[in-house]
């Protein structure tokens, strides 16, 4: 059976790969996109999920979601990763046939997660905001969600600890109170965070086979990459670039790929650290302790990167 999915994303060139990686995984029925604020701002990235979704006959619906984040003010999109357009520059028509759905994201996963009951993962590859809001307005879907996957954070494994700050990721960050707060809920979240997703490049090599082999998504996700890859190579000296959302969905599709550890998640929300995810693993008691009340979730810690780029590229 497919795993049921609903796609929280913020358009985006990762973001574009992993969803096209959903798509033609066939193991996965995307019941829904829901679009976040971030790489792009919202209208701009529910523009590019409807342009994937009619491009790629991609049988789902797109919803809008938040626009702002939860309480600390909105950054400006990341064009400088993702381009101005969010998906590389590349030319994308002005106008689309496509409209969103009425819902909005927040009720849209309340409604599908209630009508599914422990079947839907959400997996999130942008800010949390639109989760959030989803569990702060009906607390009652944190038992019936079959899990919560997300692309964010650094807990320093295989020492990586930040992309954004030195100590905190851009999804994080960018939305910590909604992070923390998904973090805390009763419904089980596996974080896939730098620890796991700055483990694996797509080399400029492996873009240019897939190029070459995939006749549907190849040149596409050649064209679109070119921008990130640039962006990867002035910052960083890389040959490619980082696979950060499509891991998420690579734990959705192939969970053995990864290592994992268990304990509660806090985020911190303000000062010099803010956006910094911390996993408590102690099962030693302190006398002041934010994370004893709050459940076990799960981080990865560990990848087969030649299995996720395997995996990708089939
Ligand atoms: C995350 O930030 C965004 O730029 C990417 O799409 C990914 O979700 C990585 O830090
Ligand atoms: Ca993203």
């Amino acid at each position: 059976m497919k795993n049921k999915v609903i796609f929280d994303t913020d358009p985006g060139i990762d973001d574009a790969m992993a969803i096209l990686f959903a798509h033609a995984s066939g193991k996965i029925d995307l019941l829904g996109i829901t679009t976040v604020f971030g790489n792009a701002s919202i209208e701009n990235a529910t523009r590019k999920a409807l342009y994937l979704k009619q491009r790629f006959a991609i049988a789902t619906t797109v919803c809008v979601g938040a626009d702002t984040p939860l309480v600390v003010p909105a950054g400006e999109p990341t064009t400088f990763v993702h381009g101005q357009n969010g998906l590389g520059d590349i030319d994308l028509p002005d106008t689309l046939p496509l409209k969103a759905d009425p819902r909005s994201a927040c009720d849209f996963i309340i409604e599908t997660v209630r009508n599914n009951p422990n079947e839907v993962t959400l997996l999130a590859v942008g800010r949390l905001a639109n989760l959030a809001l989803a569990i702060q307005k009906a607390p009652d879907i944190a038992d019936l969600v079959k899990a919560v996957v997300v692309m964010g954070g650094a807990f320093g494994h295989n020492g990586h600890t930040g992309n954004v700050s030195p100590y905190a990721e851009a999804n994080i960050i960018g939305d910590p109170h909604a992070a923390d707060l998904v973090f805390t809920q009763n419904w089980p979240v596996t974080v896939v965070g730098l620890d796991v997703t700055q483990q694996s490049i797509m080399s400029n090599a492996y873009v240019q086979i897939l190029k070459d082999k995939s006749e549907i998504y190849g040149d596409f996700i050649y064209q679109i990459s070119r921008f990130y890859s640039d962006f990867h190579q002035q910052s960083l000296g890389l040959d490619g670039f980082y696979v950060h959302d499509s891991s998420a969905v690579a734990y959705v599709l192939a969970p053995e790929l990864f290592k994992v550890q268990q304990g509660p998640i806090r985020v911190v929300c303000e000062g010099p650290a803010m956006g910094m995810t911390l996993c408590k693993t102690l099962e030693k008691a302190f006398p002041v302790d934010g994370w004893q009340d709050n459940p076990r979730q799960q981080v990865c810690t560990d990848i087969d990167s030649q299995g996720l780029l395997d995996l990708y590229f089939k």
